[in-house]
């Protein structure tokens, strides 16, 4: 049965005779050598061969560099870098272990915009790739790999790979084939315009196109992605969803934007997925998204018909929902496009569509500087993702955050923020169960107030007042309290709470 699945699957013929087990595959790695893995926010990744290379690690240590769309699922970030497989990852991660090992130094990360790793590779800026390892849901006659649930870097890596392995998932339904949509720009200077004017367009082919000569091995696996673990909304979070969408109504009725709104964008997380589940409670009809990645969220709205459209690099669902999700397929398949990361992200195309970025913070400024990635400004927490790609270039950069983390012990308000990804000139809005600031047209002295006010939770507001009367009195185009800017930040790092005594 397996064996007439998998010769369905992979519809060249010349290929079936590449197939091998996961541990041989694995012996075409050296230590040392630059690694491209499928793999989008646990979506779509390779399954067997990480795996593979830790065991393979345990007779040689590897010391690899690992690139992949986005974070990886089933564990593998995390057992690979407590392998030791692992000695320098890009362009993001969101796994516990892993992490440990980026904030000991152990690994080296490089924190990268998710739309630039692809052009860097292009551009000989980094490594070549020696082994891209790409899991599809099937091999076409012409030698084509069908990805899975994620498109992320994988056409890259294969364009740019000197050996092509590839992981034909059983786990994932053949019925997959159709949703891609593989477009990668000519390098430069002889690039022409991204010919995509609209968030459903389809510009490129139904697969990643190789000479299958190209492709080493064919590893067959049987493996689920691994379930989202965003929690469900809460009060905290319904607050949040009901701010964001009074503000898109008054941008309707003040006439910047039309009731389906202009194409949204939704970044991972519990916040973004419960504002999304929001506006199931809105009277917005026929939107659109042109996002990285499609949570439940996105999918309860094209069932319900609010969303007539969405555009992404991976879908990444609850165990309840992919199953959902994958029993009627087909009545999303015209409505959903799967495209590689560097086209869902591209600055080009998120500034021409005008997209409605939200994106969670772990904490903001009074002047409305973002830091999404760095706990305590040192330790990295996932990375900056997509935000970036969506903040600078889009129509409106929406960030939003619970006002107080760890039982109140953190104000996500701080005077200044211990790491910026977003500066000021990026942020639209600021959101949090309170209230929302809308920073545009407003200069830092008029920001500062209306942050306070709207955003801090009320614990935490005298504190910040007290310190923007003080900054007041030195002057300044910004003004700050210069030795006492990160003061909130130390005095958690060495008492455990940011309220000044
Ligand atoms: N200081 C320290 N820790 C903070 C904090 C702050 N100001 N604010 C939140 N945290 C902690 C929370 O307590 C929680 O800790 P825990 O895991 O120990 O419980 C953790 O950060 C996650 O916070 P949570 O409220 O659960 O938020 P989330 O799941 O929505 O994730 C980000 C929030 C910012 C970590 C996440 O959205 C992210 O990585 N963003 C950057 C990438 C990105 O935006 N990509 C967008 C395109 S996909």
């Amino acid at each position: 049965m397996v064996e007439h699945n998998v010769a369905e699957r992979i519809r060249h013929p010349g290929l079936l005779a590449r197939i091998q087990s996961a541990g041989q595959a694995a012996r075409l790695f050296e230590p040392g050598m630059t690694v491209g893995m499928s793999g989008f926010t646990k979506a779509g990744d390779a399954k067997a061969l990480p795996r593979a290379l830790v065991e393979r690690a345990r007779e040689q240590p590897l010391g690899l560099t690992l690139i992949t769309g986005a974070s990886l699922g089933n564990d593998s970030d995390g057992m690979m870098a407590n392998a030791g497989v692992i000695r320098r990852r890009l362009p993001f991660q969101a796994d516990a272990s892993m992490r440990r090992k980026i904030n000991t130094g152990e690994v080296m990360f490089i924190d990268q915009h998710l739309s630039e790793t692809a052009e860097q590779l292009r551009s000989g800026a980094l490594p070549r790739i020696d082994i891209a390892v790409i899991e599809a849901c099937a091999i076409r006659e012409d030698g084509a790999i069908v990805p899975t649930m994620a498109v992320g870097n994988s056409a890259s890596f294969v364009q740019a790979a000197r050996h092509v392995i590839v992981e034909l998932n059983l786990a994932a339904p053949a019925a997959l084939e159709g949703l891609h949509d593989i477009y990668v720009p000519r390098p430069r200077p002889a690039r022409e315009p991204i010919p995509l004017t609209h968030p459903g367009q389809r510009i490129g082919s139904g697969a990643i196109m190789l000479d299958p000569e190209r492709i080493a091995a064919i590893v067959v696996t049987d493996h689920a992605d691994s379930p989202s673990s965003v929690l469900p909304p809460d009060e905290g979070t319904d607050a949040i969803a009901r701010h964001v969408i009074a503000f898109l109504e008054g941008e309707v009725a003040a006439g910047r934007m039309g009731p389906e709104l202009l194409p949204l964008q939704a970044g991972i997380g519990t916040i973004a997925n419960a504002v999304l589940h929001g506006l199931a409670q809105s009277s917005f009809r026929n939107l659109s998204m042109y996002s990285e990645v499609l949570q439940d969220s996105a999918i309860a709205l094209l069932e319900s018909g609010q969303l007539a459209l969405a555009s992404a690099s991976s879908i990444t669902l609850s165990a309840p929902m992919h199953e959902r999700f994958l029993a009627n397929l087909d009545r999303y398949r015209d409505r959903i496009v799967l495209r590689p990361q560097e086209i869902s992200n591209h600055p080009e195309i998120v500034r021409r569509l005008g997209i409605i970025g939200l994106n969670t913070a772990l904490e903001f400024d009074i002047y409305g500087n973002v830091n999404s990635t760095h706990v305590g400004g040192t330790n990295m927490m996932n990375g900056i993702g997509g935000s970036g790609d969506f903040a600078r270039n889009g129509e409106l950069a929406i960030f939003v955050s619970k006002s107080e983390a760890k039982d109140g012990a953190i104000s996500s308000v701080v005077p200044m923020v211990a790491h910026v990804d977003h500066t000021e000139h990026d942020v639209d809005v600021l959101v949090t169960e309170w209230g929302l600031a809308d920073l545009r047209g407003l200069a830092p002295r008029e920001r500062a107030p209306l942050i306070i006010e709207r955003c801090a939770h009320p614990d935490y507001r005298g504190q910040l007042r007290d310190y923007y009367e003080r900054a007041l009195l030195r002057g300044g185009q910004t003004p700050h309290v210069l030795e006492e800017a990160l003061s909130w930040h130390e005095r958690y790092r060495t008492s455990k709470h940011m309220r000044a005594v």
